[in-house]
């Protein structure tokens, strides 16, 4: 079906759907805005089938579904009727919240919920892993023994006896994963790291990052540059993109990438072949699979999408900021 012919069918069918008792709302949420098999969700995910003038437009009426959809429902939950009171219990918990428009979504978890539906489309799985780390999973199973010089770069606030810190890096989550799971792997990771850094415009001692990493047989770097590709597109629309070789223990080759924005290079993540010694710590066997990794600033990623010159802004919690942003993006 055209679709065009699917946004108008799906809006008769917003319209006409009777909303009577909970359940149907429930019914209602998950066949329109559900994450998984919502109608108005799939819609979103065609959208990168389309040529770019036709996305921008096709994004703008899907929002405004959306936008549609939301309405009804905070309409139908305000109305009186809806939820009818039970005697003699005033106050009644089990009644769910009211639906407001009041607040908004942070613009880190805007971009952080962005990421994980464009690497969901390619088959990853989505994992959140621990912020305190010890020493082996966050340095050394990566090629960083003590004494490493790349262990100055990433100084953190070391715990208790000094084996635990707070994560340099969700490279970490790579080994936790790797340890308990054979290959094929294909996994997303996305939270908080730590650096002793002076907190200036540009750099902060928490930041976000989120980590890839696919591990199968023959994945070669042509795969690696392909989901790269195919994530900054996805994110930032046509945009220059640079492979700059570079350096990390637990990656060879290796390289960063930047993007081309306001007239310069900016560079927004890491990544590379993840390296056979790495694997050999978490028996895999180098010699049948291989892998790629890579690892984005959340931040970074979002200074650029909304011109923000300061990382400090993130963090101030100053409402007049926090209210600019919305999730349709
Ligand atoms: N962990 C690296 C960093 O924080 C980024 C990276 C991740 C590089 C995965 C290569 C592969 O700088």
């Amino acid at each position: 079906m055209m679709y065009d012919q699917k946004i108008k069918k799906i809006k008769e069918e917003i319209k006409n759907f009777k909303i009577k008792t909970s359940q149907d709302l429930e019914t209602f949420k998950g066949q329109f805005i559900g994450r998984k098999k919502g109608m108005i969700t799939e819609l979103f995910k065609e959208i990168k089938n389309l040529s770019l003038e036709k996305r921008k437009d096709y994004g703008k009426i899907l929002n405004e579904l959306k936008k549609y959809v939301k309405k009804k429902i905070n309409h139908v939950v305000h109305k009186k009727s809806f939820f009818p009171s039970s005697k003699g219990i005033e106050f009644d918990p089990t009644i769910p919240g009211e639906y407001s428009e009041i607040g908004s979504m942070h613009p880190l978890s805007i971009i952080k919920e962005r990421i994980i539906e464009i690497f969901m489309n390619i088959g990853f799985s989505y994992i959140e892993d621990r912020e305190m780390e010890d020493d082996w999973h966050n340095f050394t199973a990566l090629n960083i023994p003590p004494l490493h010089p790349s262990r100055d770069m990433q100084d953190t606030f070391f715990l208790g006896e000094k084996n635990f810190v707070l994560r340099t890096h969700t490279s970490s989550v790579q080994i936790r994963y790797m340890k308990t799971h054979n290959p094929p792997v294909r996994i997303l990771s996305i939270g908080k790291v730590y650096r002793n850094e002076t907190v200036s415009s540009h750099s902060h001692f928490m930041f976000h990052q989120a980590e890839g990493f696919y591990i199968d047989k023959n994945v070669s770097f042509s795969d690696l540059k392909h989901t790269i590709q195919y994530m900054i597109h996805s994110i930032f629309g046509k945009k220059k993109v640079r492979f700059r070789s570079s350096y990390f223990p637990f990656t060879e080759p290796s390289a960063e990438i930047d993007v081309f924005h306001n007239n310069e290079w900016i560079e927004i993540m890491g990544c590379g072949m993840i390296d056979p010694h790495v694997l050999k710590n978490v028996n895999i066997d180098s010699e049948v699979y291989s892998g790629f990794a890579f690892g984005i600033g959340i931040e970074r990623i979002s200074c650029i999408i909304h011109q923000i010159q300061d990382i400090r802004t993130y963090f101030d919690n100053d409402l007049r900021f926090l209210r600019q942003f919305t999730s349709d993006f």
